[in-house]
């Protein structure tokens, strides 16, 4: 459904450019986001993404943590590679009215109402990672909270509904900085439903 027609959003948006001046700079975005990105643009995109992954805390749950010398910190060998392949979870724990949840040693697998969940591979391996993913389809993902921005819902403990109010832009640069990742093969398993665990 269309609320208003294009003529009239046209003239409303050119009036609100007209008094706020950000026109030329909109204008500019605008050209950018359908051209595909030039080197630079893709260098600075990377490195904001980069800022992005690291203060948003995908390394919590994307990257397999290890017992280190300090305690418990995620293993930097397999950035991002998700719920490794080989580690087979057991059954999760039973639990009681007060406790909803449980996360496995890697804090990779997540054990829930939902069923369990175990991270996705965010490298850009063509088969077990993103790498056939577009931006469109990252955006999309983290805007519906769907599998691939139209499948299945995306299950928790995923923060889709907190990084998804990231602007376009930002997004655009978290997934430039994993795609720029080596990608790592490690096909994570399909979640359990809840059903399937009893
Ligand atoms: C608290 C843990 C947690 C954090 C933090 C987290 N994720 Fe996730 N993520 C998950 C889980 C669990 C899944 C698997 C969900 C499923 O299978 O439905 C997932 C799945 C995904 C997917 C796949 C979505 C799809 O379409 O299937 C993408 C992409 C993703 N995460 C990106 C990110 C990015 C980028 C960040 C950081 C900005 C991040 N995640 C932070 C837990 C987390």
């Amino acid at each position: 459904m269309q609320l208003t027609t294009p003529r009239t959003f046209l003239s409303a948006a050119t009036i609100v450019f007209m008094f706020s001046g950000l026109g030329p700079a909109f204008a500019l975005r605008a050209a950018a986001r359908q051209a595909p990105d030039d080197a630079a643009t893709t260098a600075a995109r990377v490195k904001r993404g980069g800022y992005l992954v690291g203060a948003m805390g995908c390394n919590d749950c994307h990257t397999p943590w290890k017992l280190g010398p300090k305690g418990p910190e995620p293993d930097m060998t397999r950035a991002l590679m998700g719920h490794p392949a080989d580690f087979a979870v057991t059954p999760p724990p039973k639990l009681d009215g007060a406790w909803a949840w449980s996360g496995a040693a890697t804090n990779t697998a997540f054990a829930g109402p939902w069923g369990v969940s175990f991270t996705a591979n965010l490298t850009p391996d063509m088969e077990t990672g993103l790498g056939k993913w577009s931006a469109e389809t990252f955006i999309a993902a983290l805007r519906t909270g769907r599998h691939e921005g139209k499948g299945r819902p995306i299950l928790p403990p995923m923060p889709y509904r907190m990084i998804g109010t990231l602007t376009d832009d930002d997004l655009r640069s978290v997934f430039a900085y994993l795609q720029s990742l080596a990608p790592i093969r490690n096909r994570v398993p399909a979640p359990i439903d809840s059903d399937e665990q009893k």
